[in-house]
């Protein structure tokens, strides 16, 4: 018999990718990986291996260094995806192979023009195949909460005789409603004579707002693996939130009985880490892990925190590893303040790292009184994390005239390699024109398809982040920059984004130059 506890499947990294804008390279993908590691999943589906060469790539470097969860590969039925997915994690400390099809009956004659029967027959051949390769083989029937119990049955008994060791029913759509989708699952954990050492798990969509609550209700129907996302990243509305499974199974153990084995003061790092790096911003009032979800703002409120914090808190802070009082450093602060700043941020860097962002932080002191929590974290991710694999421009200077009415001239020098290059146009606002300029030196012309600003904190010296999306084509890249003047800022993130675009193509053996427009 397992022991009991649940286990968390974390799919930031594959179901949480197809989140629509988002767009994480290799780098980022390892950030996150470690990350998850250290938050203590159970199982990082690290990405789809045979959709494209970066996704194998990120998940056989992931296979490689990240040790502690197990890693998986998602693969369909097909021998391909499957040998692809073997070879993506064949380094791994845990290896996964994580196969799924569909079975309701609209996927299987609309989508898969499959009948019934051709279905058993891919599940038996892709489970066989994978389990050839690893011992660790998870099976899921795609748009299960829409499929037959009868024949769900049948599936999950023959992929247990072919030797799956996971079952996944994935609530594919987000249609199910907590006491029926709990009926459901405890009905398939009913007709299927599965041995004591198979673990059944639940993947739900959020679509209707339930897909915490719906896997909560399999946790009680008998699931022991949960797939989430770290924020509910995911796939249209997104995935179940981890944080809130999470600390639901922690909170109500007289409801649920059994909890997960994560570090929950972790949660909260993990939640900005993976906002930042995918561009996505938590509402501030999303449970655990908004800005706001332990601010108490009614004097009542506060009055009962006061007398005794169980009147209004039923988690701490500090459970999460949300920061109580957010500390403010400044230029008086030495280095050893500011590395335990970090720590405290969930940043853990080498030696060299360090040294650059103290440097960016004296920097930073320089021009600014005081440097909040925000300003930390977007010089690290900004400045010291973000890898360019090919960091073909930088920007060297930059002036803008606003001539009022919006328009506005903006003058560029880039660096490109070893020489300098110089060109000025003119535009709707600041940025418009500085982004045109930035176009004409760089000699290729991506739509920017999305665009956003934000401070680091609520004074008006605080940084702004930008953060923008550039297509070329079939190419995307994201672009982020920070600086204490917003145009800057603005300017940075969309010469990180062209460099991305250089080097995804230079990935793809593709030459970006002329009008090579999206
Ligand atoms: O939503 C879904 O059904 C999936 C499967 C691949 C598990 O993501
Ligand atoms: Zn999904």
């Amino acid at each position: 018999m397992p022991e009991d506890w649940v286990r968390i499947f974390d799919t930031t990294l594959r179901d949480g990718e197809q989140s629509a804008g988002v767009n994480l390279n290799t780098a980022e993908k390892i950030q996150i990986a470690h990350q998850l590691a250290k938050l203590r999943v159970d199982i990082i589906e690290a990405g789809f291996p045979a959709a494209s060469p970066g996704d194998m790539e990120a998940v056989s470097t992931i296979a490689r260094e990240v040790r502690g969860p197990v890693i998986a590969g998602l693969a369909r039925t097909r021998p391909a995806d499957i040998e692809a997915a073997a070879e993506a994690v064949r380094h791994a400390e845990k290896p996964r192979i994580h196969t799924f099809i569909a079975t309701s009956p609209i996927h299987m004659e609309h989508k898969l023009k499959m009948t019934p029967d051709q279905v058993l027959e891919e599940v038996r051949r892709a489970v066989t195949q994978a389990r050839s390769f690893v011992d660790d083989v998870e099976f899921s029937a795609e748009d299960a909460s829409r499929s037959e119990i009868d024949f769900l049955v049948k599936v999950y008994s023959l992929a247990i005789e072919c030797g799956a060791t996971t079952l996944n029913i994935p609530d594919t759509v987000g249609y199910a409603a907590p006491d029926e989708f709990g009926r459901f699952v405890k009905a398939i954990l009913d007709g299927v004579k599965a041995p004591p050492e198979i673990i059944w798990s639940v993947h739900c969509h959020n679509d209707l707002g339930l897909a915490v609550a719906n896997s909560l209700e399999a946790v009680r129907a008998g699931v022991r693996q949960v797939e989430c996302t770290v924020n509910g990243l995911g796939e249209r509305a997104g995935n179940a939130s981890m944080e809130e499974i999470v600390m639901a199974l922690r909170t109500r153990p007289d409801r649920y009985g059994v909890a997960s084995r994560l570090e929950t003061s972790r949660l909260y790092s993990t939640s900005k880490l993976v906002s930042r790096l995918t561009g996505v911003l938590v509402p501030p009032n999303k449970a655990i892990v908004g800005e706001n979800a332990f601010a108490h703002e009614a004097g009542i409120h506060q009055h009962g925190i006061l007398c005794n914090r169980a009147t209004y808190e039923i988690m701490k802070p500090e459970d999460v590893g949300a920061p109580g009082t957010a500390l403010v450093l400044g230029k008086h602060s030495g280095r050893h303040a500011f590395l335990k700043r970090l720590e405290a941020l969930g940043f853990e860097l080498d030696d060299d790292q360090k040294e650059k962002a103290f440097r960016l932080f004296k920097d930073l002191c320089d021009r600014k009184k005081t440097v909040s929590d925000g300003d930390i974290e977007a010089l690290v991710v900004d400045e010291v994390l973000a890898v360019v694999p090919e960091r073909r421009f930088e920007l060297k200077e930059y002036s803008v005239q606003v001539a009022g009415r919006g328009r506005a001239s903006a003058s560029i020098t880039l660096r490109d390699g070893t020489s300098e290059v110089t060109d000025a146009a003119a535009g709707n606002g600041p940025v418009d024109a500085a982004y045109s300029a930035i176009r004409r030196l760089v000699g290729i012309s991506p739509e920017l398809t999305s665009y956003r600003i934000q401070a680091t904190s609520e004074r008006s010296d605080a940084m702004g982040e930008a953060v923008i999306t550039l297509r070329l084509g079939d190419l995307k890249a994201q672009g982020r920059g920070a600086s204490t003047d917003v145009i800057e800022a603005s300017i940075k993130a969309y010469v990180s984004a062209v460099n991305r675009l250089y080097a995804l193509a230079a990935a793809k053996g593709e030459v970006l130059n002329g009008e090579n427009a999206g």
